[in-house]
């Protein structure tokens, strides 16, 4: 039975008063729920928000890592320093990632790896555009971007990736998925993963849902036998929302 995981990604939002305010209001709320939940501030947050979650079960993550250890490479952050300030996740492959700064399926690999060498477990993002969906493209798209991110990637490895299927047409845009399309690009999903590995490490990958996950259409999405959790954006900025997301799964 795989446990739910809850996922905050708060992109470039708020200051770090507001990111402490909204980490300790979550701590609070958050009861006793048999779920795992993570929050992803920025990086200029990240030990702020990892101090005021320190000993709850809130575990914290970035938004994006460097894949070289350290060295001329301005601007970047390497997974020995999120390992460092005892950063638990981090998401790679977001969609705003690939699309906006330009990340290609090799690059996201590197950080995978360089992710799972530095014991920070990756949440590998995947979906399609709507153009992709439009022409019927979305299983291929979902393959190229598992098959290409996942390559020479272990099996054991596996046990410490989570993937997130956000449909890009869906993220930030209030037009959610409906359950049978995030179902059915899940059981796609876990079925590449059962012909790359094996069908115990298909059978453990928890995949999350993003894209305009709300408290009100959470239950259903998460209600679908492939889908074990959401990464959201817009909702996780505010304690009543996010916990509503969580209360409903
Ligand atoms: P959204 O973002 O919930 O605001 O659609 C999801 C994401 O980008 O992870």
């Amino acid at each position: 039975m795989r446990k739910k995981f809850i996922a905050g990604n708060w992109k470039m939002n708020l200051n770090t008063a507001d990111a402490v305010t909204l980490a300790t209001g979550l701590k609070n709320a958050l009861g006793t729920a048999d779920i795992d939940v993570a929050i992803c501030p920025t990086m200029v947050q990240l030990t702020s928000v990892i101090n005021v979650v320190n000993g709850s079960p809130i575990g914290v993550g970035a938004q994006n890592v460097y894949f070289e250890n350290n060295g001329a490479f301005t601007g970047e952050t390497s997974i020995a320093m999120l390992k460092d300030i005892a950063c638990d996740y981090v998401i790679i492959g977001h969609s705003e990632r690939r699309h906006v700064l330009g990340e290609c399926n090799e690059t996201i690999n590197k950080k995978i790896k360089a992710a799972l060498a530095g014991d920070v477990k990756p949440i590998f993002c995947i979906g399609e555009l709507l153009e992709e969906r439009e022409a019927a493209q979305t299983d291929a798209v979902l393959k190229t971007q598992i098959t290409k991110g996942l390559k020479d990637i272990s099996a054991e490895d596996m046990a410490n990736i989570t993937i997130a299927y956000e449909p890009v047409w869906a993220i930030g845009t209030g037009k959610v998925a409906s359950p049978e399309q995030a179902q059915a690009a899940h059981a796609f999903t876990r079925e590449t993963i059962k012909a790359l590995y094996n069908d115990t490490v298909a059978a453990n990958v928890r995949i999350q849902y993003g894209g305009s996950v709300k408290p009100d259409n959470a239950a259903t999405l998460l209600s679908q036998p492939d889908v074990d959790g959401a990464l959201v954006g817009g909702a996780s900025l505010k304690v009543e929302d996010f916990m509503g997301i969580i209360n409903n799964a």
